[in-house]
């Protein structure tokens, strides 16, 4: 294929190498005539592992050139991908005027240009960037809608500075973000030489991906340090400890605990977590990021709180009290905080929860719900068919399927507030449905 890359920088200069270098025919594209410069004369415009070899190579062969001229650019190609910078602004936003300006370029130059030609985004933009701003940029410039004649695409880079060469050939994954799956078909070409699987998603959902990716990958290096640093002065390896902790593939290094949704809570988490800060605090260490779990974790409740007061409804049937499914523990569990919440703001309440029977409650479990809200018992109802009997609304928090085909079955058409991320409910509530993930 015959492809131009707008900006020259590490994620332009590599791809472009190893793109040409797969039989690609590629013209690279920057505003900076030094970097034009240096790649037209065999060196690379950038220190990398590799890339002075492989420069040298796709240059020789013809293969990757470089020029200051969007225009020839464009009109030599069928395809553009966009690797300009986006850095930061001073207040932190992202600044979006080089991707601005190419689409703008790219868009006039189409205006007079025969033929299809694709536009593939790879620099980082926020979601949402591409279809409420680029897309009409280019739109506009070309005087040509998305269709036949211009197909756009968005399509994160992977690399790392370091390894960038290696991380081309064997990304994480790669993702295009498309409109049109079938349109774009022949980008799966372009990646045919890449060890990955291709997953094709929504435009955001690409955009979004990228950013989930480096914030995660932030966070696990804070995770780290900070747990690193209480550790040393506890006398402890942490390397050894974090090195065991990693071994764990079922719940640590795994998908699990990752789906947006509500608070966690029960008898461990908020324990353990404030009882290491404790500890970090009779050390002398700062945990920022952990100190910031729980007040991070407590407003997903008010979140919660929020979609109810929403409703406008006070009589209420909710559904699940149990910090999770599955058990009847009720210690700290964030359902039992909002209930409280309701409750102290006036609203009727009636919950149910297949696994809590206060009858059988004992210990600790009982002394929590006891002192949290001491009038439980008679708030809970024993079936599902109880609770929504004269409910004007639903909070849907940890409902068994057998609860929810229930609910489906008796009132359908009530407002929802879903805490539990239940696809079905979504559909069937239509605009009554506010749930906590989507
Ligand atoms: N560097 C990385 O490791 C990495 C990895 C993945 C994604 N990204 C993202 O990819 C994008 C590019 O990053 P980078 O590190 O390669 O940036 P960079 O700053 O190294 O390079 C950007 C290049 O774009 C050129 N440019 C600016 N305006 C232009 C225009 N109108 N026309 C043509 N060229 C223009 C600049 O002269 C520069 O050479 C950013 O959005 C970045 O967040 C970077």
């Amino acid at each position: 294929m015959k492809i131009s890359i707008f900006g020259m920088g590490y994620v332009g200069a590599v791809s472009g190498a190893c793109l040409a270098k797969q039989g690609h025919e590629v013209l690279g594209v920057d505003t900076n005539p030094g970097k034009v410069g240096l790649i037209n004369s065999g060196e690379s415009p950038i220190v990398e592992e590799g890339m002075a070899e492989l420069m040298r190579e796709v240059v020789d062969s013809g293969a990757f050139r470089a020029t200051t001229d969007a225009e020839e650019a464009i009109l030599g190609t069928d395809t553009s991908f966009v690797s300009v910078g986006t850095p930061s602004e001073a207040n932190g936003a992202l600044s979006l005027r080089a991707v601005h300006a190419v689409s703008r370029e790219i868009g006039e130059v189409l205006r007079h240009k025969q033929g299809r030609h694709d536009v593939v985004y790879r620099s980082t933009i926020l979601p949402g960037t591409t279809e409420e701003q680029l897309i009409p940029i280019l739109e506009e410039a070309s005087t040509r809608r998305i269709g036949p004649d211009l197909q756009v695409a968005f399509n994160p880079e992977f690399l790392r500075e370091g390894s960038s060469i290696k991380d081309f050939h064997r990304p994480p994954f790669t993702i295009l973000g498309t409109t049109d799956d079938a349109a774009t078909k022949q980008l799966d070409d372009i990646y045919r030489g890449v060890d990955a699987e291709i997953i094709r998603c929504p435009i955001r959902v690409a955009e979004s991906v990228k950013y989930l990716c480096n914030i995660y990958h932030g966070l696990k290096v804070c995770f780290a340090n900070e747990a690193g640093a209480l550790l040393r002065e506890a006398g402890v390896d942490s390397r050894v400890a974090m090195e065991i902790f990693c071994r764990d593939e079922i719940l640590n290094i795994s998908k699990a605990y990752l789906k947006p949704g509500y608070a966690f809570g029960g008898s461990c988490l908020p324990k353990d977590t404030r009882a290491f800060l404790h500890l970090a605090k009779t050390k002398d260490v700062e945990l920022p990021m952990l100190a910031n779990v729980l007040p991070s974790n407590n407003l997903h409740v008010d979140r919660a709180y929020k979609m109810v007061t929403r409703m406008n409804k006070r009589k209420i049937a909710l559904l699940g009290l149990a910090f999770k499914g599955g058990t009847d523990d009720l210690r700290e569990s964030p359902i039992v905080a909002l209930a409280e919440k309701l409750i102290g703001k006036g609203y009727e309440l009636k919950i149910h929860d297949t696994n809590v029977h206060t009858a059988r409650l004992v210990g600790s479990n009982k002394e929590f719900i006891e002192r949290e809200i001491p009038h439980i018992e008679g708030l809970l109802v024993s079936s599902v068919t109880e609770a929504l009997d004269g409910a004007e609304a639903v909070i849907v928090a940890n409902a068994t399927k057998d609860d929810l085909a229930t609910y489906a079955q008796h009132a359908p058409g009530l407002p929802v507030v879903d805490l539990q991320g239940v696809e079905a409910l979504r559909e069937s509530a239509g605009d009554d449905y506010q749930g906590i993930a989507w």
